[in-house]
């Protein structure tokens, strides 16, 4: 059986995660590979609940640490229940988001101790890492214009401010250049075929997948 593979993308907003997400789970499982595709906040029933209390109301609905165990809740249920079980099984699990957007959103643009989420993250999770991690990166206003054409009520981060979306891009930057062997940064500004390219090449590099 195939060793089964976590790969996440992170970004701020309107950096086309979920596009590529889309693109590379449909690729792969063409090719008959095995795919679950799944996001954080959610993916799980129990998780899925939270993610309505994390992405609706006002700004400053939650303070960053409450927001944090939030998020933790919600991603210890994620894991137990679908991420962990279809590792197991030899699926490759393409996540939107993971623990590097906690440590993006709440650590570098809320405010909140890098040390102390990631110490969070070692006790409740193990410490656990995906085998890739892709960047997608844009310009602030760039990604909040995008993020502000598509009509839905998850507006809560997407009303946190510029500063925010500047402290949280330089902070996922900031995560790709600490984890190299992790993560890769893409430029966003490409068209969807080149990222998905620039995807395909990552897989077939780091993670010798065809
Ligand atoms: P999404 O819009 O990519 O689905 O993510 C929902 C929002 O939740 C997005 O604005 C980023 C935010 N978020 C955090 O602030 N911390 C986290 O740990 C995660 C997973 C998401």
């Amino acid at each position: 059986m195939n060793k089964g593979r976590f790969i996440t993308f992170e970004g701020g907003e309107g950096t086309g995660k979920s596009t590529q997400v889309k693109l590379l789970a449909s690729y792969l499982s063409l090719s008959g590979v095995d795919v679950v595709q799944t996001r954080e906040p959610g993916g799980s029933p129990s998780a899925e609940e939270i993610r309505a209390l994390l992405v609706t109301g006002a700004a400053d609905r939650w303070s960053p640490l409450a927001e944090t165990l939030l998020f933790y809740a919600a991603r210890v249920e994620h894991w137990r229940q679908i991420i962990e079980p279809s590792i197991a099984r030899g699926a490759h699990v393409l996540c939107d988001r993971f623990a590097d957007s906690t440590i993006a959103y709440q650590a570098y643009a809320g405010g909140l101790d890098r040390h102390m989420v990631e110490m969070l993250h070692r006790l409740v999770m193990s410490g656990v890492e995906p085998d890739l991690t892709i960047v997608l990166d844009l310009p602030v206003d760039e990604g909040l214009k995008r993020a502000a054409s598509r009509r839905d009520s998850e507006t809560r981060f997407e009303r946190k401010g510029r500063e925010f979306h500047e402290r949280l891009r330089q902070g996922f930057l900031d995560i790709a250049h600490r984890f190299p062997n992790r993560c890769l940064v893409i430029d966003a500004s490409q068209s969807i075929e080149r990222i998905h390219s620039a995807v395909l090449a990552a897989l077939k590099l780091r993670l010798r997948l065809e």
